[in-house]
């Protein structure tokens, strides 16, 4: 069990996990919902929204262009002020850790115009804002950042012009901060992706009303678009469930149902490549709803074995890496990650992360300019280990407490707050024994 110590976490070992839950509303979703509806015409709901950090960046920026958001009975009132309609901020928006609200507002923001400064906190301010300013700067907005292109930004916006943009790497932030753009350009805008990374904007757009041509890695959509008010009802977010997948899958006699996850194949990932290394997992009441296919998701104790996990899933499973690492060290056999580079610009270097800790905690894992290697069959020992201030490492590294040998203790575990604030609790509540 995990006992609450300040920003330092202890993890006891667990026997196993039993019972039922839901997890909070998809992230990816959720910002995407805000920026939509805060575009269109008229009053947007928003059902289950994302609870963390992250999303509520999202908001408070929204707030300070001018879009009046508010808590109902049942979800989130969003008053959108049309195409254009947003004011010119008093003050710098504040992104704070979220990379997806910096993106994709910035392609808002490089139509409006008006002079705007967004930026965030230590960690985002060192993440790379080049694979979006080349292609905004192209369709006409003039953007000023420091000399390695990160933020702050200051955006002066205007008319935009549409382009093609050809990714050199799978974003579904680039791809969107553009598509976001070319709502408001004079024509069509179109994207390739070397391979396809998740598709929430193509298909929440849709239900505003906007018809976007999306066939596997390319999508263009045709500006100027008008966006109707919707009703949207976010589906749990397979990135905070994944947690529970992996330790479910990990620990023996254990048998789990997690309800209403979205299993869109652009994020499950992690749910093929632990499939492919042994994983009792199962879908129960598949359903489409919003556009988004979600479903019940019942995992059970797995003997699992190592894998390779093929490149073109990199981006399904881009941030799940980190979990998968910990589920390898109880798997049988090696697993290789490889063509995942863009690990090392998250919330924090991913690679490097993992790999210490596991270090620390007695496990061979080998670090890879691209990726990792970890050995399975390891024993791991609780110890202290470091989130980095980054939420998927504290929890990763929850879950690998709970199959160690002795007490773990997470410093600076309130990073998990970033997208899934009550997890350890939630994580207490499923431990049997
Ligand atoms: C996200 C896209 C991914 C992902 C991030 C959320 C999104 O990043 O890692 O956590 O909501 O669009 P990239 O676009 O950099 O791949």
């Amino acid at each position: 069990m995990c006992v609450a110590g300040g920003i330092m976490r202890r993890i006891r070992p667990a026997a196993r996990l039993r019972g039922e839950l839901t997890v909070p509303g998809d992230k990816s979703i959720s910002h995407r919902a805000l920026m939509l509806a805060s575009i269109a015409d008229g009053t947007t709901r928003i059902l289950n929204i994302a609870p963390g950090r992250d999303v509520r960046s999202t908001a408070n920026c929204l707030a300070r262009l001018g879009v009046s958001i508010h808590q109902t009975g049942s979800g989130v009132a969003v008053h959108g002020r049309g195409l254009c309609g947003f004011e010119q901020p008093a003050d710098c928006l504040d992104a704070g850790n979220s990379g997806t609200t910096v993106r994709l507002l910035s392609g808002i923001l490089a139509a409006h115009p008006f002079e705007s400064v967004i930026t965030g906190d230590e960690s985002l301010r060192r993440r790379p804002m080049a694979r979006v300013l080349e292609p905004l700067r192209r369709m006409g907005a003039s953007i000023d950042a420091d000399r390695e292109s990160r933020a702050p930004l200051r955006i002066r916006g205007g008319r935009l012009r549409p382009i093609h943009h050809a990714l050199p790497v799978a974003s579904a932030q680039v791809k969107s901060c553009v598509l976001l753009a070319g709502l408001h350009a004079d024509g069509e805008t179109s994207i390739e992706e070397p391979w396809v990374s998740r598709n929430h904007t193509e298909l929440m757009l849709p239900l505003f009303g906007v018809v976007v041509r999306a066939d596997g890695p390319s999508s263009c959509v045709s500006g100027p678009a008008r966006l109707r008010a919707t009703t949207i009802d976010v589906a749990g977010d397979p990135s905070s469930a994944a947690f529970f997948l992996v330790a479910a899958c990990v620990l023996p006699g254990s048998e789990l149902i997690i309800r209403d996850v979205c299993v869109n194949p652009t994020r499950t990932g992690l749910l093929r490549v632990l499939g492919s290394m042994g994983a009792r997992l199962s879908f129960e009441g598949v359903r489409i709803v919003g556009g988004e296919p979600r479903a019940d998701i019942v995992v059970r104790s797995s003997r699992l074995h190592g894998a390779a996990v093929p490149v073109d899933l990199i981006p399904s499973i881009i941030d799940e890496l980190p979990l998968l690492a910990v589920a390898a060290t109880q798997a049988e056999g090696e697993t290789v990650v490889r063509g995942a580079a863009e690990l090392r610009v998250k919330e924090a270097d991913r690679i490097h992360a993992v790999v210490r800790n596991l270090g620390l905690m007695g496990a061979h894992a080998t670090e890879l300019n691209d990726g990792f290697v970890i050995c399975g069959s390891q024993r791991l020992r609780g110890v202290v280990v470091d989130s980095f201030g980054d939420h998927r490492i504290a929890m990763a590294f929850a879950v690998a407490g709970l199959v160690a040998e002795g007490e773990t203790m997470i410093a600076g575990a309130g990073s998990a707050d970033v997208s899934y604030p009550g997890f350890y609790d939630a994580l207490d509540e499923v431990i049997d024994g």
